[in-house]
């Protein structure tokens, strides 16, 4: 976009929704308090100044005389223990007991002593409670409460409000609020925000118990607790500490991230989980790029399901245990988070498709990408040089690798600073950039939000125009706050600032003539920070020091490697933004680049937060060459796809380390799978592009990305299903088959294909768990699977091959595989048809949506062709739901496990000419050319 059109981009920029959006933000609440020290906070929490509210305290001293009657009134004997010591194992038995809890060794374990709540502890009691009426209808609940003692933590808030909403029949609201003080909430525009329904209409029965307060809510139709913290850790709600427990379905749990872990969550090994986006290579048990505090539940049946979102951008931990209770095995999960409001939505499923798609369709479906970031991309830090880069696109182009998109890590810039190109090294850049767009391929740049500071005045317009603006992050003294990354000392551009629109608007157009890439990596935005806090450290106050900072923050300080928690933005402070930051970049460059391009907008980020899958492609960050980061990554694109970030991929072959040959011949086949797929290293590790490994691991490759874009019509139908009703374009095993709750090493997409890779170094097979109840076909062979399912088996996994079944019952979309996706667009479509021969008569059904791949809106402006198959015995016909993009011409027709020749094959009435294979089954109706816009019926 060059520059001299600036002027109606900037006019049409004004009426961008997400401007008004982003300046009506509540301002931050959490007060900055004068403690320093613990030793500190807890005298002060017991010294009582004897205002009206207070004068009913219990007084220190007899909280801690309490604490040892307990002891012998057993009120410490509860079997379910509440950690009340968070910050540490083993606190001293006065700090515990200053806290009035209880100090219990725990049996077997030499030495550690559990400091828990009692079963009495004293918390808040419901003083009024009335019905929310809309016409005489019940639509919600108004409940105030107050406590009288003190919590463990400074500054509680005695009288508290709820609020209970039904939303929808399937989504019930509870928000738990101070009624005197407006507090930080989070800025984030709710989706499918409809007026509220009457209970009766709703799936929710909620139940107060008075003192102490707690709340459950059941699913109305079978009893089932959704959220019940009734006897769980006890509801505190101090200004830098909010706690609040609920009971589990069953200790089947997902969702909690970004993290990395298995997939099924550890509830039986208390797990926590730290949420505090950090920069962080994927570590299990630290805090991670991004902020999902969304989780599945299971049910005790294993088949029915709910979810539950706190929608809360501080940081939080997260932690689960076990409960020791008679029957079926339960579990709990406390949450204590460092400021803003409750604020929870109760999903009632029931099944798990129906919980993510309930979570989803709140917080916003997934964009719609274009259709050449479907295909490959390969990228690497420090090709060195425009020759040696130009090496890398021609000998993957000669390898005849299918290949869309080059990326350009950091080192294409000046010295590390954004909106600067090094034209030394990089010399003849635009012209590569020129060149790849001339094969139907795409360039991706990386952009960091940390600015040059150090720059001399006048030669950096990027930090002088930012400084002038006055939209940089600031310091506690309102000065622009210095940290430290790539470039040296760099300002962190404030994206809750109203000017920051048009400013980033601003260098990316003028860039964009510079070097004319067609989508954005934003990076380094949780934000990353090579120093703790500014080049001047952070204040002493609560805010870089809160009374609770979770042990799981990894380097100990809500400070490490990152902006001073006491930073402000000009909507509020980093403290209450931090999880954000990453999520309010992502918006406001996606809004840009589909501005300026007029096209779909492409970006990758590393940073997300709830809603982030609505503007944003997502990669698991970096990541090792190794086997078990190769087996993680599957969880990680699952978990993203629950988030509902379903374009989501893992650098495939490894980002940080050298990757062996095996392990990148394995991973680019996984990855040809993932939803999002690129190749990409750091520039300490040795090349692992397919055209550089010899011509045995490239043809092995080159099958593997043939495969991904034969099923290109495939995956941008599940796109299209995705963005439309919220459903996630893969998913786990247990979504669709009970029995399988625990398998994370494999995946289905959609509900049409099992994908079972090799995970293990040397392994030649693949023990994989085929479901029972359905039929599957080989994607390779087109032959039947013939085993019983609903156990495990042991599947030929020779180097060559990935094991991909494509479930009977389904119809794909396909095309014919070629070396970009713009070329392969150019080809006419194919069918595979796999018919469930379970079912009688035999039938199978699929769908294909088709747009240009890149228009703005063409779902919401009907500019697409949607058309169903379906297969019924030997009758398969088309239904053409839309019509407005052509041409769609239909090529070729496979049909798995046809019992015999057939004696002919007719396309509407006329004979058409046809292959059978008798020892595959395979029926093949090659040589067609027909207009998918007009319906047909082919029978054999
Ligand atoms: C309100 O009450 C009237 C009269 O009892 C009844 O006809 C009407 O259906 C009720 N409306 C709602 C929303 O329940
Ligand atoms: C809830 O109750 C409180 C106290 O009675 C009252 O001040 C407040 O206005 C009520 N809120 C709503 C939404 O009805
Ligand atoms: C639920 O799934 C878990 C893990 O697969 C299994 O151990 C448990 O027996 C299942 N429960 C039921 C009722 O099927
Ligand atoms: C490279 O960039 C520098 C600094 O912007 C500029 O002065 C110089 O003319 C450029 N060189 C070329 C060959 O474009
Ligand atoms: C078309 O197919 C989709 C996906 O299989 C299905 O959900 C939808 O109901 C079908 N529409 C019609 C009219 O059959
Ligand atoms: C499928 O075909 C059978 C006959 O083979 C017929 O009885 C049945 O109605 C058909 N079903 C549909 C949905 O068209």
């Amino acid at each position: 976009m060059a520059v001299r059109n600036f002027r109606w981009i900037l006019r049409e920029v004004a009426f961008v929704a997400v401007l008004l959006h982003l300046s009506q933000y509540t301002v931050n609440s959490v007060q900055a308090s004068v403690i320093k020290t613990p030793q500190e906070y807890y005298r002060k929490n017991t010294a009582y100044s004897g205002t009206q509210e207070q004068s009913q305290s219990v007084p220190f001293n007899k909280l801690h005389l309490q604490a040892d009657i307990r002891q012998t009134l057993d009120q410490c004997s509860g079997r379910n223990r509440f950690d009340c010591y968070p910050e540490k194992t083993n606190p001293p038995v006065q700090d515990c007991k200053a806290r009035g809890c209880c100090l219990t060794r725990i049996h077997g374990d030499k030495g550690t002593q559990s400091c828990h709540y009692p079963l009495d502890y004293d918390g808040y009691r419901v003083v009024s409670l009335s019905p929310l009426k809309q016409v005489n209808a019940t639509v919600g609940w108004n409940v105030t409460m107050t406590r009288t003692s003190s919590s463990p933590y400074p500054k509680d808030i005695k009288t508290l409000q709820l609020l209970v909403l039904y939303e929808t029949t399937y989504r019930l609201r509870f928000k738990i609020f101070d009624p005197a003080v407006q507090r930080y909430e989070v800025p984030v525009d709710l989706h499918d925000q409809d007026s509220p329904t009457p209970e009766e209409l709703t799936d929710f029965h909620v139940i107060f118990e008075k003192d102490p307060f707690s709340i459950s809510i059941v699913r109305k139709s079978d009893a089932q607790p959704l959220f019940d913290s009734k006897g769980m850790a006890p509801l505190i709600f101090a200004d830098q500490y909010i706690q609040i427990g609920s009971r589990l379905a069953s200790p089947l749990l997902y969702g909690l991230g970004e993290h990395r872990s298995r997939l099924a969550l550890d509830v039986k090994g208390r797990q926590k989980l730290v949420f505090w986006n950090r920069d962080q290579p994927p570590e299990e048990n630290l805090n991670l790029y991004g902020t999902h505090p969304f989780y599945l539940n299971l049910e005790a049946d294993n088949r029915t399901a709910h979810g539950v979102f706190l929608l809360n951008s501080n940081a939080m931990q997260v932690e689960l245990q076990p409960l020791n209770n008679q029957g079926p095995e339960t579990g709990s999960i406390t949450y204590r988070v460092l400021g803003g409001i409750l604020d929870f939505f109760v999903f009632s499923g029931p099944s798990s498709e129906d919980v993510v798609r309930q979570y989803v369709s709140l917080i916003g479906q997934s964009f719609m990408p274009p259709f050449w970031s479907l295909g490959f991309h390969l990228c690497k830090h420090g090709y060195g040089n425009s020759s040696e880069f130009w090496k890398v696109i021609q000998r993957n182009r000669e390898a005849k690798m299918p290949y869309d998109v080059q990326w350009n890590d950091l080192d294409y810039s000046a010295g590390n600073k954004i909106w600067t190109w090094d034209n030394e090294t990089y010399r003849g850049l635009p012209e590569i950039i020129k060149d790849l767009h001339d094969h139907g391929q795409h360039n991706v740049i990386i952009v960091d939000p940390g600015i040059s500071s150090s720059q001399p005045k006048g030669t950096y317009p990027p930090f002088d125009e930012g400084l002038e603006l006055g939209l940089f992050v600031k310091d506690a003294s309102g000065k622009p706050f210095i940290g430290k990354v790539w470039p040296g000392d760099t300002a962190f551009v404030d994206f809750f600032h109203h000017k920051t629109f048009d400013y980033w608007l601003k260098f990316i157009g003028l860039f964009h003539g510079v070097l004319p890439f067609d989508g954005l990596w934003i990076d380094m935005n949780e934000p990353s920070n090579f120093i703790n806090g500014s080049v001047n450290g952070c204040t002493n106050s609560s805010l870089d020091h809160p009374p609770f900072v979770p042990p799981g923050i990894d380097g100990g300080t809500m400070y490490s490697r990152t902006v001073c928690p006491s930073a402000q933005h000009q909507q509020s402070s980093h403290y209450n933004l931090h999880n954000l930051y990453g999520w309010s970049e992502t918006i406001i460059t996606s809004q840009i680049l589909r501005v300026l391009s007029r096209k779909r907008p492409f970006v990758l980020t590393r940073s997300t937060a709830f809603g982030s899958g609505t503007y944003a492609a997502h990669w698991t960050g970096d990541n090792l060459s190794s086997f078990p980061d190769l087996a993680f990554s599957i969880s990680s694109i699952l978990n993203s796809n629950i988030f509902g970030m379903s374009m989501v991929g893992a650098d495939i072959c490894g980002f940080r380390g050298n990757a062996k040959r095996e392990l990148c011949i394995r991973w680019m086949q996984l990855g040809a799978f993932y939803p999002f797929m690129r190749n990409h290293a750091e520039g300490y590790s040795a090349p692992q592009d397919p055209g550089w490994f010899d011509s045995e691991a490239q043809d092995i490759m080159r099958a593997a990305l043939h495969t991904r874009y034969s099923l290109l019509p495939y995956i941008y139908t599940r796109y299209y299903i995705s963005h439309t009703t919220a459903s996630p374009a893969i998913r786990p095993l247990f979504f669709d088959f009970p029995g399988t709750e625990l398998i994370d090493a494999q995946f289905l997409w959609g509900s049409e294909l099992l994908v079972s890779p090799v995970v293990q170094e040397g392994a030649r097979t693949v023990k994989a768990y085929i479901p029972k109840g359905a039929c599957f076909f080989d994607l390779d062979t087109l032959t039947l699977l013939g085993v019983p399912g609903g156990d495990w088996y042991t599947l030929d996994a020779p180097l060559e091959k990935i094991n991909v079944h494509v479930k009977g019952g389904s119809i794909l979309p396909m095309l014919p595989p070629a070396v970009t996706t713009t070329l392969a667009r150019q080809g006419k479509m194919e069918l595979l048809v796999a018919p469930d021969l379970i079912s009688m008569p035999v039938t199978a059904s699929g769908q294909l949506f088709w747009d240009d791949g890149e228009s703005i809106d063409t779902v919401r402006q009907m500019q697409f062709t949607l058309i169903n198959f379906t297969l019924n015995e030997t009758t398969l016909t088309s239904d053409v739901q839309a019509k407005s993009y052509s041409p769609v011409t239909l090529g070729k027709v496979t049909v798995m496990a046809v019992e015999s020749a057939p004696p002919k094959v007719m396309l509407n009435g006329q004979k058409v000419n046809f292959t059978y294979d008798t020892k595959s089954r395979v029926l093949m109706v090659s040589e067609l050319t027909w207009n998918l816009l007009v319906p047909f019926e082919l029978t054999w």
